[in-house]
């Protein structure tokens, strides 16, 4: 394969930044009064304001000739029609059939899938419906109140995302609780609210081995036996979500309460699958539906629209373009929206463990910076933390701001106020503040010239930092679907611009491997001399506190 930095399209964006990399964002604006108008789509309800970028009409050209360069059009069709995209796992990776609602086929191995997914959504659906309207009873045959969903990565974070991020649509007689952490103190919190008698537990996980969720799952199934429930009430109490049947019988969970799903759907990508229940259980199969729908339709935009009015071609372009040209590695999402608390970190995930790779697709290394990283906190709580960094501080840090227009708790001026910090937030950002401005603004407040000498460098702002902003009408069910698939096609398209694999995650195995062999030494509880001196040290420094060690 040719690396993208030999591609003559790469070079030319390597000249062009040269030339444009002085041009300020109020200089572009001044010199154009259409480039609102010019730098704007709209897809799946959706709408992108990109003007605020360090882009010209001729960069955006370049950018999409790099798209093209890259075959991003052919990738999408090999990853929408069930190709091996994921060699290193031959695999493909088919989180678009799950909310294919186009009534076409979806073929793998000759085969088509979606006889399978609608399947399992028929069971979810019928399932769902028996928990929300209290007839599926518990050990003592009282309805469930409270489901507590055991999982970690994309078993947890798309879950837990989507449950919070949808609350004014959730069920008023069912509590969510999202168990991850090894930590036993994750699990004794949910236990302590929660009632054996009216309570169930999912345990989700794509392959039934991961040690965090299987701990988590057996204290859990300890914490029910250990109340006056009998094993055979574990079917009334437990489900799985798995591709794996022979680990969850052998867990003791009846494969009859097991929804499915298939090796390629990746984790990160596996909320539209079972691993949703816990969205399902909230919000009703409906507007689960609905939220299928909303990808669906933004998976319809990026398969066909232009490379030049598609938004997530458009969004990861402008990634490769700080990330390679401006060598701006970090990238802020800022939902204004306090129910998207959990986006950010989801989307580190989707990101990071996607697009977080050294070598290409054929194993090579890369020439170029892949994946930055992802971070943020909903504003407006940001602003009063990490914002002075962002506006101040010496890294570039492009920003992503979300914001839905109407808020599904209108309260007298919040929404208003809202809207406001995330509009001022993006000005701030790019216009800054001179030395004339902050001049102007202290005399007339009756500041010295002496006192706006000494204070100008501290006062002023040099601006000229870029963001996006997106905008939804209101945060429903398929705007939150429409959200999530743009991103994941954002992460797809920057995989393709840097040759790499977004759909494997060995970078996590190194460290499961060591924590086994750690925990063994631990548990054998005595001197270990097998490591290097910091992890000995630490190891048996553990084993002494404990007194298990001389
Ligand atoms: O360790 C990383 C990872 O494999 C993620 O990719 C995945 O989402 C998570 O662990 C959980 O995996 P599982 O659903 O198989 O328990």
């Amino acid at each position: 394969m040719t690396d993208p930095v030999d591609l003559d399209a790469w070079k030319a964006l390597s000249a062009h930044h040269d030339e444009v990399k002085d041009v300020s964002l109020r200089e572009l604006f001044a010199a154009d009064d259409s480039r609102f108008d010019t730098f704007q789509l709209t897809a799946a309800g959706l709408f992108l304001d990109f003007s605020k970028n360090h882009i010209t009409t001729r960069t955006h050209e370049l950018l999409v000739s790099l798209a093209e360069a890259c075959d991003v059009p052919a990738r999408f069709e090999r990853m929408f029609t069930g190709d091996i995209v994921n060699p290193t796992e031959h695999r493909p990776a088919l989180h678009t059939a799950l909310r294919n609602r186009s009534g076409q086929p979806v073929m793998v191995d000759g085969q088509d899938v979606m006889s399978d997914v609608r399947a399992v959504l028929t069971r979810l659906r019928t399932f769902s419906e028996r928990v929300r309207d209290g007839s599926w009873t518990g050990f003592t045959g009282k309805p469930i109140t409270d489901i507590v969903n055991i999982g970690i990565g994309g078993s947890d974070l798309g879950p837990l995302m989507a449950v919070e991020a949808l609350a004014p649509f959730a069920h008023d007689r069912l509590k969510l609780h999202f168990v991850s952490n090894v930590d036993g103190s994750h699990i004794h919190s949910a236990l302590s609210k929660v009632d054996p008698e009216t309570t169930m537990f999912i345990v989700a996980s794509k392959t039934f081995t991961t040690q965090e969720t299987l701990t988590n799952a057996h204290s859990a199934r300890s914490w029910f036996l250990d109340s006056h429930a009998s094993r055979a009430d574990i079917s009334k109490h437990f489900v799985a979500l798995s591709t794996n049947a022979e680990a969850v019988g052998e867990f003791g969970i009846d494969t009859r309460n097991m929804f499915g799903f298939w090796d390629w759907v990746g984790g990160r990508y596996s909320l539209w699958s079972a691993i949703g229940l816990p969205i399902i259980l909230s919000i009703g199969m409906d507007r689960f539906e609905q939220f299928l729908q909303g990808a669906h339709d933004m998976d319809m935009h990026a398969r066909t629209a232009p490379l030049k009015e598609n938004m997530p071609v458009t969004l990861a372009l402008l990634t490769v373009w700080y990330n390679n040209f401006w060598q701006a590695y970090s990238h802020l999402i800022a939902p204004y929206d306090q129910y998207l608390h959990r986006f950010p970190a989801y989307l580190q995930q989707l990101t990071m463990e996607s697009n977080g790779k050294s070598v290409h697709v054929d194993g090579s290394p890369v020439q170029a910076a892949t994946g930055p990283v992802v971070w943020g906190e909903p504003g407006t709580n940001g602003q009063h933390a990490y914002f002075q960094l962002l506006h101040q501080g010496t890294h570039l840090i492009p920003a992503d701001f979300i914001m839905a227009l109407e808020s599904l708790n209108p309260i007298g001026i919040h929404q208003e106020l809202l809207m406001a910090n995330c509009f001022a937030q993006s000005e701030a950002l790019m216009m800054g503040k001179n030395r004339d401005e902050l001049a102007k603004e202290m005399r007339a407040a009756g500041a010295s010239d002496e006192e706006i000498e000494r204070l100008s460098g501290h006062r002023t702002f040099a601006g000229n930092r870029p963001s996006n902003t997106l905008l939804v009408q209101q945060m429903t069910p398929h705007a939150l679907g429409a959200l999530i698939a743009l991103y994941e096609h954002k992460v797809f398209v920057e995989a393709a611009i840097w040759d790499i694999n977004p759909f494997d995650q060995w970078g996590v195995e190194l460290g499961k491997q060591l924590a086994k062999s750690i925990h063994a030494e631990i548990a054998e509880a005595a001197t270990v001399k097998t490591h290097d001196a910091s992890t000995n040290g630490l190891i048996n420094r553990a084993l002494k506190f404990k007194n298990l060690i001389a």
